[in-house]
Protein backbone atom coordinates (compact mmCIF):
# COMPACT_ATOMS: atom_id res chain seq x y z
CA UNK A 1 0.00 0.00 0.00
CA UNK A 2 1.47 3.40 -0.70
CA UNK A 3 1.07 6.83 0.81
CA UNK A 4 -0.30 9.24 -1.26
CA UNK A 5 0.40 13.43 -0.64
CA UNK A 6 -1.69 15.98 -2.69
CA UNK A 7 -2.12 19.34 -1.93
CA UNK A 8 -4.82 21.36 -3.42
CA UNK A 9 -4.73 24.84 -4.28
CA UNK A 10 -7.38 26.82 -2.41
CA UNK A 11 -8.22 28.95 -5.37
CA UNK A 12 -8.99 26.48 -7.97
CA UNK A 13 -12.60 25.73 -7.91
CA UNK A 14 -13.16 22.52 -10.04
CA UNK A 15 -14.01 22.54 -13.71
CA UNK A 16 -15.13 19.55 -15.91
CA UNK A 17 -11.37 18.88 -16.87
CA UNK A 18 -10.87 18.57 -13.17
CA UNK A 19 -13.60 16.05 -12.80
CA UNK A 20 -12.71 13.63 -15.44
CA UNK A 21 -9.00 14.28 -15.01
CA UNK A 22 -7.57 14.40 -11.15
CA UNK A 23 -10.70 14.26 -9.29
CA UNK A 24 -11.25 10.83 -10.17
CA UNK A 25 -8.39 9.37 -9.69
CA UNK A 26 -7.94 10.83 -6.65
CA UNK A 27 -11.66 8.93 -5.71
CA UNK A 28 -10.13 5.43 -7.67
CA UNK A 29 -6.91 5.97 -5.20
CA UNK A 30 -8.07 6.44 -2.21
CA UNK A 31 -9.77 2.48 -1.78
CA UNK A 32 -5.96 1.16 -2.27
CA UNK A 33 -3.56 3.77 -1.21
CA UNK A 34 -3.27 5.45 2.55
CA UNK A 35 -4.68 9.03 0.85
CA UNK A 36 -3.56 12.57 2.47
CA UNK A 37 -5.64 15.35 0.73
CA UNK A 38 -5.47 18.60 1.80
CA UNK A 39 -5.97 22.28 0.82
CA UNK A 40 -2.72 24.23 0.27
CA UNK A 41 -4.30 27.15 2.17
CA UNK A 42 -0.69 28.24 3.53
CA UNK A 43 0.64 28.20 -0.20
CA UNK A 44 -1.94 30.70 -1.62
CA UNK A 45 -0.87 33.55 0.75
CA UNK A 46 2.24 34.14 -1.71
CA UNK A 47 -0.71 36.03 -3.97
CA UNK A 48 -2.12 37.94 -0.60
CA UNK A 49 -5.90 37.16 -0.83
CA UNK A 50 -8.20 39.27 1.50
CA UNK A 51 -9.48 37.10 4.71
CA UNK A 52 -12.78 36.88 3.85
CA UNK A 53 -11.93 35.03 0.78
CA UNK A 54 -8.94 32.68 2.01
CA UNK A 55 -12.37 31.36 4.56
CA UNK A 56 -14.77 30.95 1.62
CA UNK A 57 -12.11 29.82 -0.66
CA UNK A 58 -11.58 27.07 1.49
CA UNK A 59 -15.20 25.84 2.18
CA UNK A 60 -16.09 26.04 -1.74
CA UNK A 61 -12.81 23.68 -2.61
CA UNK A 62 -13.32 21.28 0.08
CA UNK A 63 -17.15 21.09 -0.80
CA UNK A 64 -16.68 20.55 -4.14
CA UNK A 65 -14.04 17.31 -3.83
CA UNK A 66 -16.20 15.81 -1.23
CA UNK A 67 -19.38 16.20 -3.23
CA UNK A 68 -17.09 14.40 -5.86
CA UNK A 69 -16.66 11.39 -4.22
CA UNK A 70 -13.50 12.22 -2.20
CA UNK A 71 -14.49 10.18 0.81
CA UNK A 72 -12.91 11.72 4.74
CA UNK A 73 -13.69 7.94 6.26
CA UNK A 74 -11.35 6.79 3.74
CA UNK A 75 -8.62 9.22 2.89
CA UNK A 76 -6.89 11.94 5.31
CA UNK A 77 -9.16 15.08 3.93
CA UNK A 78 -7.61 18.44 6.18
CA UNK A 79 -6.51 21.89 5.93
CA UNK A 80 -3.36 22.69 5.47
CA UNK A 81 -3.22 25.57 7.95
CA UNK A 82 -4.44 23.04 10.88
CA UNK A 83 -1.42 21.05 10.61
CA UNK A 84 1.26 23.50 12.06
CA UNK A 85 3.31 20.86 12.80
CA UNK A 86 3.78 21.39 8.40
CA UNK A 87 5.15 25.09 9.17
CA UNK A 88 8.14 23.44 11.83
CA UNK A 89 8.95 21.17 9.55
CA UNK A 90 9.21 23.75 6.43
CA UNK A 91 11.07 26.08 8.61
CA UNK A 92 13.85 23.16 9.35
CA UNK A 93 14.12 22.15 5.90
CA UNK A 94 14.80 25.83 4.55
CA UNK A 95 18.25 25.29 6.58
CA UNK A 96 19.23 23.03 4.25
CA UNK A 97 17.32 24.41 0.85
CA UNK A 98 20.00 26.89 -0.76
CA UNK A 99 18.97 30.13 -2.14
CA UNK A 100 20.36 29.28 -5.51
CA UNK A 101 18.43 26.28 -6.03
CA UNK A 102 15.42 27.69 -5.28
CA UNK A 103 15.88 31.16 -7.77
CA UNK A 104 16.17 28.26 -10.34
CA UNK A 105 12.83 27.01 -10.16
CA UNK A 106 11.26 27.36 -12.97
CA UNK A 107 7.54 28.52 -11.25
CA UNK A 108 9.83 31.18 -9.18
CA UNK A 109 11.17 32.34 -12.52
CA UNK A 110 7.56 32.70 -13.76
CA UNK A 111 6.04 34.29 -10.62
CA UNK A 112 8.99 36.50 -11.32
CA UNK A 113 7.79 37.79 -14.41
CA UNK A 114 4.07 37.92 -13.45
CA UNK A 115 3.68 39.36 -10.63
CA UNK A 116 7.24 41.38 -10.21
CA UNK A 117 5.87 43.83 -7.42
CA UNK A 118 5.37 40.99 -5.16
CA UNK A 119 8.16 38.60 -4.99
CA UNK A 120 7.89 37.71 -1.07
CA UNK A 121 10.33 35.03 0.19
CA UNK A 122 7.18 32.78 0.39
CA UNK A 123 7.09 32.33 -3.42
CA UNK A 124 10.85 31.35 -3.27
CA UNK A 125 10.76 28.59 -0.65
CA UNK A 126 7.17 27.76 -1.84
CA UNK A 127 8.70 23.85 -3.15
CA UNK A 128 10.34 23.63 0.28
CA UNK A 129 6.96 24.21 2.05
CA UNK A 130 5.55 21.95 -0.81
CA UNK A 131 8.51 18.81 0.23
CA UNK A 132 6.98 19.62 3.96
CA UNK A 133 3.59 19.02 2.97
CA UNK A 134 4.94 15.56 1.18
CA UNK A 135 7.57 13.75 3.55
CA UNK A 136 5.69 14.54 6.59
CA UNK A 137 3.59 11.95 6.45
CA UNK A 138 7.04 9.87 4.55
CA UNK A 139 4.79 9.96 1.24
CA UNK A 140 6.19 7.61 -1.41
CA UNK A 141 3.83 8.84 -4.09
CA UNK A 142 2.31 12.26 -5.07
CA UNK A 143 -0.16 12.54 -8.08
CA UNK A 144 0.64 15.28 -9.53
CA UNK A 145 0.39 17.32 -13.29
CA UNK A 146 3.61 18.00 -15.30
CA UNK A 147 3.58 21.67 -14.11
CA UNK A 148 4.39 20.31 -10.46
CA UNK A 149 7.36 17.90 -11.95
CA UNK A 150 10.00 19.61 -10.75
CA UNK A 151 8.39 20.74 -7.16
CA UNK A 152 8.41 16.80 -6.81
CA UNK A 153 12.25 16.71 -8.16
CA UNK A 154 13.29 18.98 -5.35
CA UNK A 155 11.02 17.32 -2.61
CA UNK A 156 13.04 14.04 -3.41
CA UNK A 157 16.48 16.41 -3.61
CA UNK A 158 15.58 17.94 0.35
CA UNK A 159 14.52 14.51 1.23
CA UNK A 160 18.17 12.41 0.45
CA UNK A 161 20.08 15.62 1.36
CA UNK A 162 18.72 15.52 4.74
CA UNK A 163 19.20 11.55 4.66
CA UNK A 164 22.28 12.33 4.02
CA UNK A 165 23.79 14.85 5.95
CA UNK A 166 22.43 12.82 9.36
CA UNK A 167 23.59 9.73 8.16
CA UNK A 168 19.96 8.15 8.20
CA UNK A 169 17.75 6.83 5.97
CA UNK A 170 14.50 8.09 6.86
CA UNK A 171 12.61 10.33 4.23
CA UNK A 172 11.18 7.96 1.19
CA UNK A 173 11.86 9.98 -2.03
CA UNK A 174 8.16 10.07 -3.33
CA UNK A 175 7.67 9.29 -6.76
CA UNK A 176 5.24 11.26 -8.80
CA UNK A 177 2.28 9.61 -9.66
CA UNK A 178 1.60 10.32 -13.06
CA UNK A 179 -2.17 9.10 -14.72
CA UNK A 180 -1.03 9.81 -18.12
CA UNK A 181 -3.15 8.22 -20.71
CA UNK A 182 -6.00 7.25 -18.12
CA UNK A 183 -6.60 10.87 -18.00
CA UNK A 184 -9.14 11.90 -20.01
CA UNK A 185 -8.83 15.24 -21.08
CA UNK A 186 -11.44 17.66 -21.78
CA UNK A 187 -10.47 20.48 -23.95
CA UNK A 188 -11.49 23.89 -23.41
CA UNK A 189 -14.53 26.45 -25.14
CA UNK A 190 -12.11 28.38 -27.43
CA UNK A 191 -10.96 26.12 -29.73
CA UNK A 192 -7.31 25.78 -28.40
CA UNK A 193 -5.80 23.41 -25.98
CA UNK A 194 -7.22 21.66 -22.94
CA UNK A 195 -9.96 23.01 -20.19
CA UNK A 196 -8.11 24.98 -17.58
CA UNK A 197 -8.98 28.10 -14.97
CA UNK A 198 -6.44 30.23 -15.50
CA UNK A 199 -7.24 30.16 -19.67
CA UNK A 200 -10.89 31.25 -18.77
CA UNK A 201 -12.20 28.61 -21.33
CA UNK A 202 -13.95 26.44 -18.23
CA UNK A 203 -17.53 24.96 -17.23
CA UNK A 204 -17.32 24.94 -13.39
CA UNK A 205 -19.05 22.21 -11.59
CA UNK A 206 -20.82 25.31 -9.37
CA UNK A 207 -21.92 26.90 -12.92
CA UNK A 208 -25.53 27.03 -12.77
CA UNK A 209 -27.45 26.41 -15.76
CA UNK A 210 -27.59 29.98 -17.07
CA UNK A 211 -23.76 29.98 -17.24
CA UNK A 212 -23.42 27.31 -19.18
CA UNK A 213 -25.86 27.42 -21.74
CA UNK A 214 -23.85 31.47 -22.13
CA UNK A 215 -20.58 29.63 -22.22
CA UNK A 216 -21.13 26.81 -24.76
CA UNK A 217 -23.17 29.17 -26.87
CA UNK A 218 -20.04 31.06 -27.25
CA UNK A 219 -17.86 28.51 -27.97
CA UNK A 220 -15.68 28.50 -30.96
CA UNK A 221 -16.67 26.71 -34.03
CA UNK A 222 -16.40 27.59 -37.94
CA UNK A 223 -18.68 27.78 -40.58
CA UNK A 224 -18.88 24.07 -41.00
CA UNK A 225 -17.72 21.32 -43.40
CA UNK A 226 -17.90 21.66 -47.26
CA UNK A 227 -17.99 18.45 -47.68
CA UNK A 228 -18.58 15.31 -47.03
CA UNK A 229 -16.73 13.65 -44.62
CA UNK A 230 -13.97 16.42 -44.20
CA UNK A 231 -11.49 16.59 -41.50
CA UNK A 232 -12.54 17.57 -38.55
CA UNK A 233 -10.79 20.71 -37.42
CA UNK A 234 -10.05 20.80 -34.06
CA UNK A 235 -12.26 23.34 -31.81
CA UNK A 236 -15.09 21.26 -33.60
CA UNK A 237 -13.38 18.02 -32.76
CA UNK A 238 -13.17 19.63 -28.93
CA UNK A 239 -16.96 19.58 -28.53
CA UNK A 240 -17.17 16.47 -29.71
CA UNK A 241 -14.86 15.45 -27.07
CA UNK A 242 -17.00 16.85 -24.70
CA UNK A 243 -20.18 15.33 -26.02
CA UNK A 244 -18.39 12.11 -25.83
CA UNK A 245 -18.09 12.41 -22.11
CA UNK A 246 -21.45 13.65 -21.12
CA UNK A 247 -24.29 13.03 -24.07
CA UNK A 248 -25.73 9.89 -25.10
CA UNK A 249 -24.20 7.94 -27.64
CA UNK A 250 -26.97 7.93 -30.00
CA UNK A 251 -26.75 12.02 -29.82
CA UNK A 252 -23.19 12.19 -30.59
CA UNK A 253 -23.91 9.20 -33.17
CA UNK A 254 -26.39 11.55 -34.60
CA UNK A 255 -24.67 15.05 -34.81
CA UNK A 256 -21.37 13.06 -36.17
CA UNK A 257 -23.64 11.88 -39.41
CA UNK A 258 -24.97 15.56 -39.26
CA UNK A 259 -21.41 16.49 -39.81
CA UNK A 260 -19.91 14.18 -42.33
CA UNK A 261 -23.03 15.20 -44.60
CA UNK A 262 -22.43 18.83 -44.07
CA UNK A 263 -26.01 19.00 -42.73
CA UNK A 264 -25.02 19.95 -39.27
CA UNK A 265 -25.87 23.05 -37.67
CA UNK A 266 -23.54 24.16 -34.64
CA UNK A 267 -26.14 26.31 -33.33
CA UNK A 268 -28.38 23.27 -32.72
CA UNK A 269 -25.53 21.39 -31.70
CA UNK A 270 -24.21 23.23 -28.71
CA UNK A 271 -27.95 23.62 -27.51
CA UNK A 272 -27.44 19.95 -26.95
CA UNK A 273 -24.51 19.95 -25.41
CA UNK A 274 -25.53 22.46 -23.14
CA UNK A 275 -28.72 20.81 -21.94
CA UNK A 276 -26.22 18.01 -21.77
CA UNK A 277 -23.38 19.12 -19.83
CA UNK A 278 -26.80 20.38 -17.16
CA UNK A 279 -28.33 17.42 -16.59
CA UNK A 280 -24.40 15.98 -16.05
CA UNK A 281 -23.44 18.57 -13.26
CA UNK A 282 -27.02 19.22 -12.33
CA UNK A 283 -26.50 15.98 -9.25
CA UNK A 284 -22.99 17.27 -8.38
CA UNK A 285 -23.82 20.80 -8.36
CA UNK A 286 -26.61 19.59 -6.12
CA UNK A 287 -23.91 18.54 -3.75
CA UNK A 288 -21.77 20.90 -3.63
CA UNK A 289 -24.36 23.87 -2.36
CA UNK A 290 -25.98 20.87 0.05
CA UNK A 291 -22.19 20.40 1.59
CA UNK A 292 -21.02 23.83 1.25
CA UNK A 293 -24.14 25.22 3.42
CA UNK A 294 -23.50 22.25 6.41
CA UNK A 295 -20.90 24.26 8.59
CA UNK A 296 -21.61 21.40 10.98
CA UNK A 297 -20.82 18.85 8.36
CA UNK A 298 -17.83 20.60 6.85
CA UNK A 299 -16.32 21.46 10.48
CA UNK A 300 -16.49 17.96 11.07
CA UNK A 301 -14.86 16.73 8.30
CA UNK A 302 -12.11 19.72 9.16
CA UNK A 303 -11.66 18.57 12.74
CA UNK A 304 -11.08 14.63 12.26
CA UNK A 305 -9.11 15.19 9.11
CA UNK A 306 -6.66 17.69 11.08
CA UNK A 307 -6.35 15.12 13.82
CA UNK A 308 -6.07 12.42 11.60
CA UNK A 309 -3.29 14.56 9.92
CA UNK A 310 -1.49 15.81 13.15
CA UNK A 311 -1.18 12.42 14.47
CA UNK A 312 1.11 11.48 11.34
CA UNK A 313 2.92 15.23 11.25
CA UNK A 314 4.08 15.12 14.75
CA UNK A 315 5.39 11.96 14.87
CA UNK A 316 7.63 13.15 12.00
CA UNK A 317 9.01 16.05 13.38
CA UNK A 318 9.49 14.52 16.40
CA UNK A 319 11.62 12.03 14.68
CA UNK A 320 13.47 15.01 12.43
CA UNK A 321 14.42 17.27 15.52
CA UNK A 322 15.41 14.21 17.29
CA UNK A 323 17.84 13.29 14.20
CA UNK A 324 18.79 17.14 13.66
CA UNK A 325 20.22 17.03 17.63
CA UNK A 326 17.61 18.44 19.65
CA UNK A 327 16.70 16.67 23.05
CA UNK A 328 14.58 16.76 25.31
CA UNK A 329 14.87 18.34 28.62
CA UNK A 330 11.29 18.02 30.08
N1 LIG B 1 1.82 23.17 -5.72
C1 LIG B 1 0.64 22.38 -5.97
C2 LIG B 1 -0.17 23.03 -7.10
O1 LIG B 1 0.01 24.19 -7.39
C3 LIG B 1 -0.22 22.25 -4.74
C4 LIG B 1 0.48 21.54 -3.64
C5 LIG B 1 0.91 22.08 -2.48
C6 LIG B 1 0.82 20.16 -3.64
N2 LIG B 1 1.50 21.11 -1.72
C7 LIG B 1 1.47 19.94 -2.38
C8 LIG B 1 0.63 19.10 -4.53
C9 LIG B 1 1.93 18.67 -2.04
C10 LIG B 1 1.09 17.85 -4.18
C11 LIG B 1 1.74 17.63 -2.95
O2 LIG B 1 -1.01 22.38 -7.68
Amino acid sequence: MDIVVSGIRSTGNLHLGNYFGAVRNFVKMQHENKCFFFIADYHSLTTHPKPEDLQGNIKQVLSEFLACGIDPEMATVFVQSDVPEVAELYLLLNMNAYVGELQRTASFKEKIRKQPDNINAGLLTYPVLMAADIIIHKANKVPVGKDQEQHLEMTRRFARRFNSMYGVNYFPEPEAYNFGSRLIKIPGLDGSGKMGKSEGNGIFLSDPPEEIRKKVMRAVTDSGPVEPNQKMPVPIKNLFTIMGVVSEPSTVKHFREKYASCEIRYGEMKKQLAEDIIRFISPVREKILAISSDDRYLAKVMKEGAEKARASASATVRDVKEIIGYRKMF
